[in-house]
């Protein structure tokens, strides 16, 4: 099964998604860490609920962002995540440097509750819905060094009803989000994911794509 580091900052539904999708099968994946960068975030108490490993790194103890990324890149080497692994940002809410990034290059993904490129940052369901669409939704996407930017896995859409805030959409958002990130990580498992220049190619299940570890 592939190892998994997943990265939180808050209530960690999304990784709750992806442990239930692996206790059924559903998804090949074993999380061999679960990292958060705040003390009380709830994803914590879900990893010492299922007895998963988990860290805790504040990266106000750090004196660069550098620092801090690279704490983050011993722990999930010290994890036993190898060239094999993937990284998952589940509601991980800080921006990572290529310090971060060039150890696990093409597997790092993250979740974003917009449709990017749309709405990036930290309020992606409330700028949609004042903005005033009729479509909002959920990404998937391999990380960059930007915010919330690089080549799309999956996506999902979410109807914005006349009169829907940012509130209301959240939950309907989420939703979608448990749905579209233990299969984007089962598609990574399964070796099908393959990034051709900006894009991402879904390889026909069973045929390996040629350029993933
Ligand atoms: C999710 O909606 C996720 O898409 C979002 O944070 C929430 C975390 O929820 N991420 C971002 O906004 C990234 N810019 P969770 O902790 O319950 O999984």
């Amino acid at each position: 099964s592939l190892p998994i580091a997943v990265l939180v900052s808050g209530s960690g539904s999304n990784l709750q998604s992806i442990i239930d999708r692996i206790e059924v099968g559903a998804l090949d994946a074993e999380i061999k860490l679960v990292i958060s960068n705040k003390a009380n975030a709830y994803g914590i108490q879900r990893a010492k609920k299922y007895g998963l490993p988990y860290k805790v790194l504040l990266h106000n103890d750090f004196r660069s962002r550098e620092d801090f990324d690279q704490a983050m890149v011993d722990a999930i080497h010290a994890a036993g995540i190898g060239e094999d692994g993937l990284v998952v940002m589940a509601g991980f809410m800080r921006i990572v440097t290529t310090t971060f990034l060039s150890p696990f290059e093409g597997r790092v993904i993250n979740i974003h509750p917009a449709l990017l490129p749309s709405f990036p940052g930290v309020n992606g369901q409330a700028d949609a819905a004042d903005y005033g669409v009729k479509i909002a939704g959920c990404t998937v996407h391999f990380v960059d060094e930007q915010m919330d930017h690089g080549p799309v896995i999956i996506q999902a859409a979410v109807p914005c009803q006349a009169g829907e805030d940012g509130d209301a959409l959240e939950p309907r958002i989420l939703k979608m989000e448990h749905r579209i990130f233990p299969q984007a990580i089962q598609w990574f498992a399964e070796r099908r994911l393959k990034i051709v220049g900006r894009h991402v190619e879904l390889a026909v299940s069973g045929r390996p794509a040629a350029n993933q570890p």
